[in-house]
Formats: C-alpha cells, sequence, structure tokens
C-alpha cells in the first residue's frame, strides 16, 4: 500500500459525513423494525458538499431531454413524429440538438482523448465570447471526467521531485492539499485575509514563496479558486493581475479552479477569467509578462449542479507544446473522458438561445435556482452573523458559507484530550444534536488557534431556516455546556 495514500486526507468526505451515513443507516434500520430511533430531528440536513442536486435542486429539463435523445437512438429516430403524435412536449430544438450530437458518434463509444471536437469548438465559442476573445484553438481544450480529473492530471504531471511545490490557498478546497500529499510533493500555503473578504495580498504571497523557498522547496505552481471554495469570495480584476503578474515574475504555472464562474450573487461583484487578465497582462507588457495558465471548469456547479454527469474542461494557455504532448499520453491512457459528460459539457457551453423552442423554460428554471440560491446565500451569512460568537464574511459566490467561531477554552481542552480538532469536535456535536451535516474547518486549512466550518446553502429555502434556527440553539447551549 503506497503510505501516501494512507497519508492523504480528504475532509468533505470525512469524518462527520461518515458519522453522518451511520446515523442514516441507524435511523433507516429503526425504521424498518418499527422503532423509534434515538436522534432528536426526522432526517438529516446534508450541508457538507456542493452536489445540488442531491439536496433537491431539480435538473434542467433541456439538458436531461437532449441527453435523454443523445443517449437513446430508437427514441431519437422516431422522435419527431413519435414524440409529437403522443403528446410528449420535445421541443424541435432539443431534437436538432440530439441530432447533432449523434452525428458526431455514439455515447457508447470511445472518443478522442480530449474529447469530442465539436463540443470543443463550442468550448471556445463560449471562452471568446464570455471574455471578448482573444482566440480559443480546440487542440487547448481537453473535457473531462469533472474538474476534478484535469487536476489530477495536471498535479500528476508537475510533481517529481518531493521538493516540487504548489502555492494552495488556504483555506482551500481539499483536492489539492489531497493530491499534493498523494504525489509526494510539497504545499505552499498562501492565507486568504478574512478581515479582507477573503482576499489575498502580494506581500502574503511574497512571505510564502520567500518561506517555501527557504526550506528548499521549488515552487512551481499557484491554485486560485475563483470563486472561492470555501470562502465564496469573487476576486477582483486588481486582484487577479496582481496574482497573474506574480506567476509571470515567478515562474509558476498558474491554475485558475474557475467552476463556480456563473455563482455570482452579490450585487457589484464580477466573475473575470484568469484567461482575460492573463491575455490582457501579456498585451500590456508587449510580451514580457507572459503566464502559463491552465483553467478549469465544471458541469457539477453554476446553475447545472449535473456532479453526477462528471463532465468539465480545462483549457491551456501558453503551455509548452511538450508538455501539452505530455499530458496529451497521460488523458489517452485514459483512453477518453465519458461520453455522457461531453455532451453535458457540450450543453453547458451552448444552452438553448433566445427565440429557440426550449429557451423559455430554460430561462425560467434557471432564473429560480439562481434567484433561491442568491436569496440563500444572502440569508445563511445573515442569520449566522446574528448567533453571538459567530462571525462571517458574505458569500459572494460560489455555494458556501465559512464561518469563524469562538469556541469555549473549555471546549478547546475537552477535543484536546478526546484527540479531536475542536472544530472537528463541534461539527460532530452538531450533527448529533440536529442532523445537520458540515466539515469541519480544519479540513481546508485556517490559521493556527481559530476555528471554522464549512456550511453550503443548497438545502430548499424553508428546511435551510430551520436548520439555522436549530443551528442557533445548539451553539448557544455548546457555550454554555463549556462555560468557565
Ligand atoms: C473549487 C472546486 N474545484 C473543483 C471541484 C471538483 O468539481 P468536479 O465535480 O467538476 O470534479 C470542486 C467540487 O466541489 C470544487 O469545489
Amino acid at each position: 500500500m503506497n503510505p501516501r495514500l494512507k497519508d492523504m486526507e480528504y475532509a468533505v468526505r470525512g469524518e462527520v459525513p461518515i458519522r453522518a451515513e451511520e446515523i442514516a443507516a441507524e435511523m433507516e434500520a429503526c425504521a424498518a423494525s418499527g422503532q423509534d430511533h434515538p436522534f432528536n430531528f426526522s432526517s438529516l440536513l446534508r450541508c457538507n458538499i456542493g452536489n445540488p442536486q442531491s439536496v433537491g435542486q431539480p435538473p434542467i429539463t433541456y439538458y436531461r431531454q437532449v441527453l435523454s435523445l443523445v443517449d437513446s437512438p430508437s427514441l431519437l429516430q422516431k422522435s419527431s413524429s413519435w414524440m409529437f403524435r403522443r403528446g410528449t412536449q420535445i421541443p424541435s430544438d432539443v431534437i436538432e440538438r440530439a441530432r447533432s450530437f449523434s452525428s458526431s458518434g455514439s455515447t457508447g463509444a470511445y472518443s478522442h482523448s480530449q474529447g469530442l471536437a465539436s463540443v470543443r469548438r463550442d468550448v471556445c465559442d463560449f471562452i471568446e465570447a464570455r471574455d471578448g476573445g482573444p482566440e480559443c484553438d480546440i487542440s487547448n481544450i481537453f473535457l473531462l471526467n469533472g474538474a476534478s480529473a484535469g487536476i489530477t492530471s495536471v498535479f500528476t504531471a508537475l510533481l517529481a521531485n518531493p521538493k516540487d511545490a504548489v502555492m494552495v490557498p488556504v483555506p482551500q478546497y481539499p483536492i489539492y492539499s489531497a493530491l499534493i500529499t498523494l504525489l509526494g510533493g510539497k504545499m505552499i500555503p498562501y492565507y486568504l485575509d478574512e478581515e479582507n473578504d477573503w482576499g489575498l495580498s502580494v506581500e502574503e504571497l511574497q512571505r510564502a514563496i520567500g518561506e517555501a523557498r527557504k526550506k528548499g522547496q521549488r515552487p512551481r505552481a499557484l491554485v486560485m479558486i475563483n470563486p472561492g471554495n470555501p470562502t465564496g469570495q469573487v476576486l477582483s480584476e486588481e486582484t487577479l493581475r496582481m496574482v497573474a503578474r506574480f506567476c509571470a515574475k515567478e515562474k509558476l504555472l498558474f491554475l485558475a479552479d474557475e467552476v463556480y464562474q456563473e455563482n455570482v450573487y452579490l450585487p457589484g461583484s464580477r466573475f473575470v477569467s484568469a484567461r482575460k487578465i492573463a491575455h490582457e497582462l501579456e498585451q500590456t507588457s508587449a510580451g514580457a509578462e507572459r503566464v502559463e495558465l491552465v483553467s478549469f471548469h465544471s458541469t457539477s456547479k453554476g446553475l447545472i449542479g449535473e456532479c453526477g454527469r462528471r463532465g468539465g474542461y480545462m483549457e491551456f494557455w501558453n503551455i509548452d507544446p511538450q508538455v501539452h504532448a505530455q499530458l496529451y499520453k497521460l488523458q489517452s491512457s485514459q483512453l477518453c473522458p465519458n461520453l455522457d459528460g461531453q455532451v453535458m459539457t457540450g450543453l453547458m457551453v451552448r444552452p438553448p438561445k433566445p427565440g429557440e423552442p426550449s429557451y423559455r423554460l430554460f430561462e425560467e428554471e434557471s432564473s429560480r435556482i439562481f434567484g433561491s440560491l442568491q436569496r440563500k446565500a444572502a440569508a445563511l451569512t445573515a442569520r449566522l452573523n446574528e448567533v453571538d460568537g459567530v462571525t462571517c464574511n458574505a458569500a459572494a459566490g460560489a455555494m458556501y458559507a465559512f464561518p469563524r467561531i469562538e469556541l469555549p477554552r473549555k471546549a478547546i481542552e475537552d477535543a484536546e484530550a478526546k484527540g479531536l480538532a475542536p472544530d472537528l469536535m463541534y461539527c460532530l456535536s452538531l450533527l448529533e444534536a440536529t442532523g445537520i451535516v458540515t466539515v469541519p474547518g480544519t479540513g481546508f486549512g485556517q490559521r493556527p488557534g481559530q476555528w471554522h466550518f464549512r456550511i453550503t446553502f443548497l438545502p430548499e429555502e424553508k428546511e435551510l431556516a430551520r436548520a439555522l434556527d436549530a443551528f442557533r440553539d445548539h451553539h448557544e447551549a455548546f457555550v454554555a455546556r463549556y462555560a468557565d
């Protein structure tokens, strides 16, 4: 067994969710045997993972209609006459779209290792329209089994030596620390500034890289998550430019995790891609400040939430052709990304347009999901801030709040005596008392001596409001239990 696999940690599915599964099994067993279960809640509220459809977000009709027809050639063949005759409402643009996917091949067959050329062309059109140019080349697009697969490939290529190190924001989405542990590299933490809406400064980046170099590490890349997970911040253009310049100067590969680019709720906040900024920087510096960049996007997030579909893409920008060739080889060793995920990626980047038959319903469903996420983001952070000893920055984007909790000294001592991180003990206690599943801040990283937890705002609005009442009551009881 690889000892680095044993050391690898992934808190999003860690101790608290594992205990939640045990509770769920116990509740089911009690129900099956007609007994009352011993918990004070009727069901779990899974706020531990950004998995929208697992907590009730409905799939968007257009996507599922196209996917169904693409996966069922016999239905597609009959679609125009058969379905309409029986009154099934399959809009003509759905049928056309499904036909156009099917003409690129069967979803049961392997595709090109980078994914279907037609989908990659649509990805390029999407990127160019989003950024107002520059031109995107389909050879630089790799379709993926979720962004996770692309991140794994790039890290596999990048980390060759125990001294190879990657700058990762703290708090971070734990795939980064997990992969660095697994592949035997080093993580260079750079801290996001909680007092400043989880922003970041060049001084902090310089401190982090300077300390790593003093320890003999070789910084290779910098990860940026925008909008942030678990922190929910949306970075300004100015910050992005600062990071891009830093990467150019320090010769770091810039890894831009932009899976939440559609999830921006706060008025005045706007997503700007790292690619757009990298391009502008190169233009204004006449090529002197040139950034090597890989950007990631996913079908799991946004308003789509098709996490189970495993779709997404990465785009290479200024990547050396020899590196490109090695990554192509790595991707081809996996044969190809799954075809339903590729179709889903194609649908994400080219949804129905105004005037097309599916547009109205698509727009209605998307707006409903967006409006609900926006209201829940604001309500969650406002309600958390009402609780004594809890402070939380606005969730400008993504799907999470990352509140800071003041824990009584005696609670910290009790946790230490039990061999638990204090925030893990807190989240376990919250779970046992209320059924709310969260992830302790320890799993994402935080400044020493500070405690947080991550909570999603994905559950349905009324359920979330009820959970926040239960959270407040539990927090007050927890603090009272450990009062001096
Ligand atoms: C910041 C971030 N990057 C990447 C991923 C992985 O997404 P995917 O489902 O596309 O693999 C997630 C999933 O939650 C995430 O939050």
